[in-house]
C-alpha cells in the first residue's frame, strides 16, 4: 500500500476530539483506561485525542484526519489495522458465537500452536490482560517454592504485588509493597545484592530498549536454577515481535514461566501464561486461576490467524528490518544536523527517542517533535512500534518528516525557542521507571 498522507499545510482541526474531551471531562477520570493512550502523552490542543477507524498502519481520529501510526495500540496491532486474515477469522467465529457455557476447541487448538512455537510452553493458559498472566505467574512461583519475595525489572501491570513498588502505590497494604523490589537491568550484581532466602521468583521483560549485555539474561538464569528461584519472562512486548518464539528463542535463555499478550492476537484482548510443567500443573488444583472470559471465542480465533501469519509470513523478520530503516534514518539525520541530544535506540522492531540536551527540558523537546510530527500526519509519540504492515513508503515519508522537524528542533534549540513554539500544553512523562528505584536493601 502507498502512503497517502501528504505535507500537511498546517496542524490539524480536532473540534471533535475536543468535544468528547469536554464530554469525558468530570466522567471518566484520566480520561483513559490505558495511561499510555491519554491526554497526557500527547499535546494538548494540537494532537488528536480521539481514533475511530485503522486500516493498515494508518489511522483515523474523530475529525477525519489521517495519520501513520507508530503506537499500534501501545502493542496489541502486530500485523496491522483492519487486517483481513485475522478479521475474517474474527468474523467466522462471531457467525457462531463469542462466549459458551463449556470449554470451546479452539482452547485447545490455540495451546497446541503455542506449544509449538514457543520454548518451554509445556502447558498453556489463556487470560485477558497482561497483569492477569504476570500475576498468575507471581501466585505460582510462590506455589510452587512456598517463598513470598518478588523481584522484578520492567512494568508489569497495575495489580498490587507490582504497582506497590511504584509511586503511585495509594490504596496498597505496607504488607504486600514488603514482598516486592526492583532490581537494574543488566546489572547483575543489582540482583545478587537483593537475594535472601524468601526470593520465589525473578520477573523481567526480557529487554526494553537496553540490549542484553555481558550474558545478563543466561547469569539471571543461572542464578535463579542455584537459588531455586523461578524465572519469569513477561514478553508482553518481546513476544512474537522479536521472534515467533520471543526473547526465548531470540536471546537463547530458557525461562520457567512465560507471559503473553498485546502482539498475539493483532488487537484482540487475550493473554497468555505458559511454561514448565511442573509448576504449571499447580494451576490444576493448588492455586485458583479462572476467570469468565478466559476462553472467548474471537480472541482466540484472532490468536490462531495471528500465529499463523506472523509465523508463515516470517513477521519479526519485517518489523527488525523496517524498524531498522527508521531507526539508522533517523539516526543519520540526527548526526547529518550535528544534533548530539537526540537519539533513536532499542531493538530494531521497538525503537525509542530519547532527548538529552544539558538545559533544555526533555519533555519540552518531545512537545515540540511531537507538534510537528502531528502536522505532518504522524501520530508521533516517541517511539517506532513496528507492524507487518509499515510500508517502505510509510518509512520514506516519515523520514523526510524526520529531516524537516529536526531541523525544526534544532533551531528552535540554536534560538532557545521551544518552549515559545509550542502551541499546545507539554507532553508528561511516561509512567516508566525500569532501573534504580525500590531496589531491596543489601542483607
Ligand atoms: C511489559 C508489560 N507487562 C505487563 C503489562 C500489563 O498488561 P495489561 O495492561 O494488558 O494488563 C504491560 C502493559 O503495557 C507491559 O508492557
Amino acid at each position: 500500500m502507498t502512503n497517502t498522507v501528504k505535507f500537511n499545510e498546517n496542524y490539524p482541526i480536532i473540534e471533535e476530539s475536543n468535544t468528547l474531551y469536554q464530554r469525558a471531562t468530570g466522567l471518566i477520570p484520566a480520561y483513559t483506561q490505558t495511561l499510555a493512550k491519554g491526554p497526557a502523552q500527547y499535546i494538548n490542543g494540537v494532537a488528536p485525542k480521539y481514533l475511530k477507524k485503522g486500516k493498515g498502519s494508518h489511522v483515523w481520529d474523530v475529525d477525519g484526519n489521517e495519520y501513520i501510526d507508530y503506537q499500534m495500540g501501545i502493542g496489541p496491532i502486530s500485523l496491522g489495522y483492519a487486517y483481513q486474515t485475522v478479521d475474517d477469522a474474527i468474523r467466522e467465529q462471531l457467525n457462531d458465537g463469542i462466549t459458551f457455557s463449556q470449554m470451546h476447541p479452539l482452547e485447545v487448538e490455540v495451546a497446541e500452536l503455542i506449544r509449538e512455537v514457543v520454548p518451554n510452553a509445556e502447558m498453556v493458559r489463556y487470560s485477558k490482560t497482561g497483569c492477569d498472566v504476570t500475576t498468575a505467574a507471581v501466585r505460582l512461583a510462590r506455589a510452587a517454592t512456598g517463598k513470598n519475595k518478588v523481584l522484578c525489572c520492567g512494568y508489569h501491570g497495575w495489580h498490587d504485588w507490582y504497582i506497590s513498588v511504584t509511586d503511585r502505590d495509594n490504596g496498597i497494604p505496607k504488607s504486600v509493597s514488603e514482598l516486592t523490589f526492583t532490581f537494574s537491568y543488566n546489572d547483575i550484581a543489582s540482583v545478587e545484592n537483593s537475594l535472601d532466602d524468601d526470593i520465589a521468583c525473578i520477573i523481567l521483560e526480557p529487554t526494553v530498549f537496553e540490549v542484553p549485555k555481558d550474558g545478563f539474561l543466561q547469569s539471571l538464569r543461572e542464578l535463579c536454577t542455584k537459588k531455586g528461584i523461578v524465572l519469569i519472562f513477561d514478553e508482553m512486548w518481546t513476544g512474537f515481535r522479536l521472534a515467533v518464539g520471543g526473547a526465548q528463542q531470540f536471546f537463547g535463555v530458557d525461562a520457567d514461566l512465560i507471559c503473553f499478550s498485546k502482539a498475539i492476537a493483532n488487537g484482540m484482548p487475550i493473554s497468555v501464561l505458559c511454561g514448565k510443567r511442573d509448576i504449571m500443573q499447580l494451576c490444576d488444583k493448588d492455586i485458583f486461576f479462572f476467570t469468565t472470559f478466559g476462553g472467548e471465542a474471537l480472541s482466540l480465533a484472532a490468536t490462531k490467524a495471528t500465529i499463523n501469519e506472523l509465523r508463515s509470513l516470517n513477521v519479526p523478520e519485517h518489523l527488525a528490518k523496517q524498524g531498522k530503516k527508521l531507526k539508522d534514518g533517523y539516526n543519520g539525520i540526527a548526526q547529518e544536523l550535528g544534533i548530539t541530544y537526540t537519539a533513536c535506540n532499542g531493538m530494531d522492531a521497538r525503537t525509542i527517542i530519547t532527548f538529552n540536551h544539558p538545559t533544555e527540558n526533555a519533555l519540552l523537546i518531545k512537545s515540540l517533535v511531537q507538534q510537528e510530527m502531528i502536522k505532518r500526519g504522524i501520530l508521533w509519540g516517541g517511539f517506532h512500534n513496528m507492524c507487518f504492515s509499515h510500508t517502505d513508503s510509510d518509512i520514506d515519508y516519515t523520514l523526510l518528516a524526520y529531516q524537516e522537524v529536526l531541523n525544526i528542533l534544532k533551531n528552535s534549540v540554536d534560538e532557545n525557542k521551544v518552549e515559545t513554539s509550542l502551541r499546545g500544553i507539554p507532553v508528561e512523562p511516561v509512567f516508566r521507571k525500569v532501573s534504580n528505584f525500590n531496589t531491596k536493601p543489601k542483607l
